[in-house]
């Protein structure tokens, strides 16, 4: 029923950005709002969305009983992948309109057939009965579901660089969205640095990776935990960004420059909105990006040697060749 091969939940893969085969539709509130571009995860544990909208969007008393994200391809077919039925929990004016962070309140996934899901579900279920989640990570299963398909949308995977007096960091960061056209919305983790540091320079830059340099992006995960890092010993060649002159990566598709407007502690991520200063594409090349596995399940139609080919793919992008350990070579007295 699972098939022979089971993709991971944070598939990586390389695509286009600003990615252009999901639509993100916000409904229950008489004409749908195209929200593709307006929203981002806030917090994973409690698990709340914000959707940003525009003066006189806001839904009625009545609609707010009633309304959720829809998921879709933006093929021909525009069929429907995922759905996250909404609970308000906090509305907060934003840029004219308002932002409205919500919390699952039923989640259907269309990804994979429903005897498949079930499946899957299940060895979800005994996985977590058999390993305790990372403290301050408690998430409800209904919740982990609405994470997974909040990952149908593409997530870019950028690198974050800050800089200052304390010296400067970069760090992989996947928990985001944009809130519009000059907002940008992304999550940090309360237990580590990074978020702090963020909070402390109040300015970012975030740099686009292109897929082929994925191993290196990966390689930086533990700088969460880090004030800062010895810049030159990073394993490629950085340049001053265009407008703060922050250490980026020479290799980076498209760079993002931001002023930190506001941030809010949640739970196990405190959510930052800022405003974007400056943005920059240096090429056309696909990003790194992550998708939920059984997204990717359904862009592959379930073949198997799709699958397995994806599989190495995955762990291509996030190892590199470090999954292809080299034999030492047999010394001749041997
Ligand atoms: C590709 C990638 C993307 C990440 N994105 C985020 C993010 O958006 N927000 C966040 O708080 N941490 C993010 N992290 C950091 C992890 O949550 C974690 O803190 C980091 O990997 C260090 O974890 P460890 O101390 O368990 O090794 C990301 C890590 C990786 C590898």
């Amino acid at each position: 029923m699972l098939g022979e091969s089971v993709l991971p939940e944070e598939f990586a893969t390389g695509i286009a950005d600003p990615q252009q085969e999901i639509s993100v539709m916000l409904e229950g509130m008489g004409e749908p709002i195209d929200v593709t571009f307006r929203h981002s995860t806030a917090c994973s544990a409690p698990f709340l969305i914000a959707v940003a909208l525009h003066k006189g969007q806001a839904p009625t008393q009545k609609q707010l009983r009633q309304i959720s994200l829809k998921f879709y391809e933006r093929g021909e077919d525009r069929r429907l992948l995922g759905v996250i039925d909404l609970r308000l929990r906090q509305a907060a004016p934003f840029s004219g309109g308002e932002l409205l962070f919500c919390a699952p309140r039923c989640v259907r996934n269309y990804c994979l057939t429903r005897l498949a899901i079930g499946a899957h579900y299940s060895r979800l279920l005994l996985k977590e009965l058999r390993s305790a989640p990372a403290p301050g990570m408690k998430m409800s299963f209904l919740e982990r579901r609405a994470a997974m398909v909040s990952f149908i949308r593409p997530h870019p995977t950028v690198l974050v660089s800050i800089a200052g007096e304390f010296g400067g960091n970069i760090f992989p960061m996947n928990i985001m969205g944009a809130l519009g056209p000059g907002r940008f919305g992304f999550a940090l983790r309360t237990d580590r640095l990074a978020g702090e540091s963020v909070e402390r320079v109040g300015r970012l830059v975030i740099s686009n990776v292109p897929v082929r340099c994925a191993p290196l992006a990966y390689g930086l995960a533990r700088n969460h935990t880090k004030e800062s890092v010895r810049l030159e010993g990073l394993p490629f060649a950085i340049r001053p960004s265009p407008v703060f002159g922050f250490p980026i990566p020479e290799f980076t598709v498209r760079v993002r420059e931001m002023e930190v407007e506001r941030s809010q502690r949640i739970g196990s991520h405190k959510f930052f909105v800022a405003r974007i200063v400056g943005d920059r594409a240096f090429s056309q090349e696909p990003s790194l990006s992550v998708i939920h596995g059984y997204y990717q399940t359904w862009r592959l139609g379930g073949r198997t040697v799709d699958m397995k080919a994806a599989l190495l793919e995955d762990r291509l992008n996030k190892h590199g060749d470090k999954l292809f350990p080299i034999e030492p070579e047999a010394h001749p007295s041997n």
